[in-house]
């Protein structure tokens, strides 16, 4: 239920607003999209491919499955910890799609593991083929992964399988990626070219799609997509397929989200330019101070030199003259 405040109450929308990450990206924000699915589908098994925090495992049991096998090559601690707490959830700690053939036919899969091509391709030829029941939900349909490959293990890939990638991310400012753009720090490279054939994860499922199977796209938060023979369930989704809305608001939260990167990156430069600048100006400072200190001990030398010229010149006046001295004066 959402939380409009009221008039004894007013910041309860705000409280919510910054209780929520700055980015949202989890699917965990797509409960009610599930709610749908679960209430249209009887879910009893659920394989969810690429679990990061764990913050999505407990939704599909809340709703009712019976088990969830979480598949993710690099579980961390606190995902290991907080799978442990729920017994109905079974870490698989391997890389899909080589492990769906292992695993239990579920009713539900959900797959927002590697947002490749030939990852997510492989993994939805493989369930459309071997799950006709399933409903299949597929995460980041949309910007920046529909047309441009992401790579979280790109040595996984056989090479005809991988586009040339960088460590520089995308920004909707402009076409071309960039050290200021949406980067993934270590995680994941970009493929460094968008579009073109067998490149990004609205293609692969376009490409994967077979008959009889239909594609329900709702356009917010990376863009979800539900894969499903059910024509009911299709026609439930209709709210928030393909709405204007979602999109646009979608747009502008990537627009604000990549200006804001953009910003931060400029932040960080000015700093590191104002860090340099300051040394800089100390080591001037020191220069400064040398040459004050130097150019004191010259004159100090100076002085004595002065004086020692004075001291040579008084001994001069006070010796005697000389006879070619007084033969000079009397000219
Ligand atoms: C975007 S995160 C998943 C977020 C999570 N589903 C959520 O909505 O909160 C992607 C995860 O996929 C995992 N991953 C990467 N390649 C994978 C693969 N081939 N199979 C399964 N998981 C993979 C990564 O380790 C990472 O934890």
């Amino acid at each position: 239920m959402n939380d409009y405040g009221t008039r004894t109450d007013p910041h309860a929308q705000a409280r919510a607003a910054r209780q929520a990450p700055l980015l949202l990206h989890s699917l965990s924000c797509f409960r009610e999209i599930f709610e749908v699915v679960y209430a249209h589908h009887p879910i009893s098994t659920v394989v969810e491919v690429g679990v990061e925090s764990g913050q999505v495992s407990g939704i599909y049991t809340e709703l009712g499955a019976r088990a969830v096998y979480c598949v993710d090559p690099a579980p961390t601690d606190s995902l290991r910890a907080a799978l442990a707490e729920n017994p109905a959830l079974h870490l698989v700690e391997d890389r899909s799609p080589d492990v769906l053939p292992n695993l239990p036919i579920a009713d539900l899969y959900v797959l927002d593991g590697d947002h490749n091509y030939a990852t997510v391709h492989a993994e939805l030829a493989w369930v459309l083929t071997n799950a006709r029941d399933a409903v299949v939900v597929l995460h980041d349909l949309l910007w920046p992964c529909s047309r441009r490959d992401q790579y979280y293990l790109p040595s996984r890939l056989a090479p005809e399988e991988r586009h040339p990638s960088s460590s520089e991310g995308p920004t909707v400012w402009h076409d071309e990626l960039t050290r200021a753009g949406f980067v993934g720090l270590g995680a994941f490279t970009c493929a460094q070219e968008a579009g073109g054939e067998r490149n990004g994860v609205l293609t692969a499922v376009e490409d994967a799609l077979a008959e009889g199977w239909q594609l329900a796209m709702i356009p917010a938060i990376f863009g979800v997509g539900v894969v499903s023979r059910d024509e009911a369930l299709m026609d439930a989704l209709r709210p928030y397929r393909d709405s204007r809305l979602l999109y646009t608001m979608e747009n502008n939260r990537i627009a604000l989200y990549t200006r804001l990167l953009q910003l931060q990156f400029e932040m960080v430069a000015h700093a590191e330019n104002a860090d340099a600048m300051a040394e800089t100006i100390a080591r001037q400072r020191r220069d400064l101070d040398r040459l004050a200190t130097e150019s004191e001990d010259l004159r100090a030398e100076a002085d004595e030199l002065r004086r020692q010229n004075e001291r040579l010149r008084a001994m001069l006046d006070e010796r005697p003259a000389t006879l070619a001295e007084r033969v000079l004066r009397r000219q």
